[in-house]
């Protein structure tokens, strides 16, 4: 294993009827509450209604900042931003899937700062202090729920980019599987090539000694695997939701891969795509992750890592095959379970055609050469993006 720190200060509150969490949770950070939510999804569902409610029951002066975008926008960071200075807000409730939770992290954090937020976004500066803020996830696969991270895109120069520090966990999340109950079937399997992806990009690792951690990996995508189908039968099946909202938040909260490096080169390159062409994260991944992890067993990177995952996870008799063989059958089978539950699998199903694609090189090129199992220079990016054309 690499030597590691653990830590993790998000509290998990987990469970039918956990919203009513909030009342004890919420005055702990003070009266000036700033809820920042979506683009209508939480008033449709009834759970506006439900947060709200008891909301009011509490001590607190209420602001809202509504209309947060999926792949979430520096200018509604401003105007969060703008509002918390305003207002002398105390503390930010998301409530609301992934975008929400990124952009209250940029909100968060841009209200402890003087200049742009867009100076610890780039990296420019490290954020190091943030207003105390919580959510309500109503979706199932980013794992911002649990995480310091945040992804924010800068809609004028086309820039997608994550950041994070220490200061922008949440200090509790409340995850209540009848909350995911109205996500749309889309944005269902969206989230589960997402934390399907997080989990991929930790196991591509060549840190030695790893074999825990290396089963946690497998497990999940087991049981992702193995929930999928039947939950895409029944939306509202309360045990099937429970079981994909832990998988999505044990996918990125740091506990699997405690001691490994990862990759997340695919991810890089998923949020130039989506920089440019506004796509879901989960539906570019599920065209980009497979064809990266091709790319990689083609040039000869980790390959018995590929083989591990394809005996184990995706049982491809190993028997009579070369190594490089099962490893492609692996991936080949990672692509069929995906177009299985309809995900896209060519940048084609989105109308994006090789018109952009060096500008989609570039915006993945943004800091150099990456990648923490395979490093990926311009011409490795630009093959894996014309494999996915
Ligand atoms: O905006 P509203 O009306 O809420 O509608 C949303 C949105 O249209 C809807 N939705 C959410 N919960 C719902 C619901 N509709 C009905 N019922 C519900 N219960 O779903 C749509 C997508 O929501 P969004 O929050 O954009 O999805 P997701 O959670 O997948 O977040 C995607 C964003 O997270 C970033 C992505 O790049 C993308 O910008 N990521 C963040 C990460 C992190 N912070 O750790 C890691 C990820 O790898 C990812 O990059
Ligand atoms: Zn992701």
């Amino acid at each position: 294993m690499e030597n590691f720190t653990f830590y993790n200060p998000t509290r998990l509150i987990f469970g039918r009827d956990t919203v009513a969490e909030l009342k004890n949770e919420v005055p702990k950070y003070g009266k000036n509450v700033l809820l920042v939510y979506g683009g209508g999804s939480i008033q449709k569902s009834g759970l506006y209604d439900k947060v709200v409610s008891q909301l009011k029951e509490l001590d607190i002066n209420l602001f809202e900042l509504p209309g947060v975008e999926p792949n979430p926008r520096l200018a509604t960071v401003h105007k969060g931003v703008e509002i918390c200075k305003r207002e002398n807000i105390d503390f930010l409730l998301a409530v609301g899937g992934g975008s929400v939770i990124d952009c209250t992290k940029a909100i968060a954090a841009g209200a402890k700062y003087d200049g742009d937020a867009w100076d610890f976004i780039s990296h420019k500066v490290m954020a190091t202090d943030a207003l105390p803020f919580g959510t309500v996830l109503t979706l199932a696969a980013t794992g911002s729920e649990m995480n310091a991270g945040s992804v924010i895109t800068n809609w004028e120069t086309k820039e997608k980019l994550g950041w994070g520090s220490e200061a922008t966990y949440p200090r509790f999340s409340i995850l209540d599987p009848q909350n995911t109950f109205t996500v749309p079937r889309n944005h269902t399997i969206y989230g589960m090539v997402d934390m399907m992806a997080h989990v991929l990009e930790n196991y591509m690792s060549h840190s030695p000694n790893t074999p825990l951690q290396e089963r946690f990996l497998e497990s999940i995508l087991r049981t992702v695997i193995e929930t999928a189908p039947k939950l895409l039968e029944n939306l509202e099946s309360y045990e099937l939701r429970e079981t994909i909202l832990y998988s999505g938040t044990m996918a990125l909260n740091g506990m699997t891969n405690m001691g490994m490096n990862g990759d997340w080169a695919s991810h890089n390159i998923e949020h130039a795509v989506s920089a440019v062409y506004d796509i879901p994260h989960g539906g570019g991944l599920a065209i980009l992750v497979p064809n990266k992890m091709k790319y990689a067993v083609e040039k000869g990177v980790g390959v018995s890592r590929f083989v591990q995952l394809a005996v184990r996870v995706f049982g491809v008799d190993p028997a009579g095959k070369s190594d490089n063989e099962v490893a492609l059958e692996g991936i080949e089978r990672l692509r069929a379970f995906w177009t299985s539950m309809e995900a896209p699998s060519r940048l084609a199903d989105y109308d994006i055609d090789d018109s952009q694609l060096d500008v989609m090189v570039e915006k993945t090129m943004h800091a150099g050469p990456f990648g923490g199992f395979q490093t990926l220079d311009r011409a490795d990016v630009k093959q894996i993006l014309q494999m996915s054309l």
